[in-house]
């Protein structure tokens, strides 16, 4: 017996039709007008749209980063992306200096086992390229363990930070094999020269982790970078967390040459800003200390165009969560050592619908696009994932467009003593969530087993 879902609003990146879904086990078997009900169970999605489950590229899942550990495990972390209509996840391994790549995979690995509970990838961040550039082979050997993304920071000096001589090796590398390289940009060297001179003049609160990460040092690292891809022959490049319209335009001038540079933004500088959320009495910004760092409210429009003319391809979270009673409170005494992230995940479908579908930004077709599809197509996931269609796997979001929601640290699943988003209301919401064919989101609830979730062994688009 399938599961047959009957009468919803089928949305893709090119269009939206009213049809039946009908699931095999994992996958979806047919997608069609009236499908013969005859022995399966029923599902009526009238009213609803049929959206491919969510993909967030961008976590920080239970990684060691400032002094202490992020909030959400796998299980806590993939539970909240459930709960808010995303199905597929792809966490950054970490590789530490002086230990190889596969060191890395196996740790992030072992991490997820037993506990992911929706599907999940990985990237690897690369830190060290070993004894005469030796691990450069292990990024061969990443890509054939299905690793097909290669992160590097242009940022924290003397943490995870590369410099251009590495990224430029790292580039001749993945150009060669068609694999992609994200990249954190922003000038770590010249950041970190006035974060000294805001120390020194006595400014230690978490207002000036803003304050002293300027958005042309972003944009300077994004064109840097373009110019190493481009120098290194063509290799494709995917900036993470473009935060601010200067960086989004060196995106733009890059692909205006005709580069393979890609971009995302996260829904936090999409909705939030330095003028509305910072600025609040005693240590409460350090919630908002994230890098880069929130903007001025002037950079939101251009970004949510940027979205809407491809410009920047995907919306992410960054969700790198941290609690406020005794993680951020590592920062008493100096922003420089309050960890750097925010929690996202469970609330990127809710932020991206509202405030992009329901306030005429994004077409309901973008949205399914830069949350789902075009992420399934960049990583290498595409059609298994990020689509309602025959064949792929039946990864389905029921989507109640009149639902109302109020986000709210009291009822999130994400591990965090409070929500960087809290009272959002917005319209459209997940009722049903279903992952690989199994219901594990109903109303709001996670009903799935923990540890469900597979490794997804990824491709490199194109080949
Ligand atoms: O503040 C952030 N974004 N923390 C996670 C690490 C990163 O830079 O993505
Ligand atoms: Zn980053
Ligand atoms: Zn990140």
């Amino acid at each position: 017996m399938g599961i047959l879902i009957k009468g919803g609003t089928i949305v893709s990146a090119s269009g939206s039709k009213v049809a039946d879904v009908l699931i095999d086990v994992e996958t979806i078997a047919a997608v069609g007008a009236r499908i013969d009900a005859t022995g399966h169970r029923q599902v009526d999605a009238s009213g609803l749209l049929v959206l491919p489950g969510g993909i967030d590229v961008h976590t920080h899942l239970d990684m060691p980063f400032g002094g202490t550990v992020s909030a959400d495990d796998y299980e806590w972390g993939t539970r909240a992306a459930a709960i808010g209509g995303t199905t597929t996840v792809i966490d950054f391994a970490l590789q530490s200096m002086g230990h190889p790549m596969g060191e890395a995979f196996k740790t992030w690995r072992a991490k997820a086992e037993g506990k992911a509970c929706i599907d999940y990838a990985l990237h690897m961040a690369v830190t060290d390229l070993g004894p005469n550039d030796a691990w450069l082979d292990d990024v061969d050997a990443m890509v054939a363990e299905g690793i097909t993304s290669f992160k590097i920071f242009m940022a924290y000096p003397n943490v995870l930070m590369v410099n251009d001589a590495t990224i430029f090796k790292l580039m001749q590398r993945t150009a060669t094999l068609g694999a992609l390289v994200c990249v954190h940009a922003e000038n770590g060297t010249v950041i970190d020269v006035i974060v000294q001179q805001a120390l020194a003049a006595g400014h230690t609160g978490p207002l000036y982790h803003a304050l002293t990460r300027p958005t042309i040092a972003e944009a300077e690292a994004v064109h840097r970078v373009v110019a190493l891809s481009e120098l290194a022959g063509g290799a494709k490049v995917y900036i993470v967390h473009v935060s601010c319209e200067e960086a989004m335009r060196e995106v733009a001038a890059a692909q205006a040459r005709g580069l393979p540079v890609m971009g995302e933004t996260c829904t936090q500088y999409l909705v939030l800003s330095i003028e509305d959320d910072m600025g609040k009495p005693g240590f409460e910004d350090a919630k908002y200390v994230f890098t880069p760092p929130l903007r001025e409210k002037r950079n939101q429009a251009p970004l949510w165009r940027a979205l809407a003319e491809n410009t920047l391809q995907v919306i992410s979270t960054d969700h790198c969560p941290f609690r406020f009673k005794d993680q951020k409170t590592l920062g008493l005494e100096s922003f420089t050592r309050i960890p750097n992230g925010g929690p996202g995940i469970e609330n990127r479908m809710q932020l991206a619908y509202h405030h992009g579908v329901n306030a005429g930004r994004l077409t309901l077709e973008r949205f399914v696009e830069v949350t789902a599809e075009a992420p399934a197509k960049i990583f290498g996931m595409y059609p298994k994932k990020g689509i309602v269609a025959a064949g792929s796997d039946a990864d389905i979001v029921l989507w109640d467009p009149a639902a109302e929601y109020t986000i709210t640290a009291a009822t999130q699943a994400m591990h965090t003593d409070y929500s960087i988003f809290e009272g959002f209301q917005v319209k459209g919401n997940a009722r049903q969530v279903y992952s690989r064919g199994e219901l594990v989101v109903d109303g709001g609830k996670f009903i799935g087993k923990v540890g469900r979730g597979s490794y997804l062994h990824r491709g490199v688009p194109g080949r």
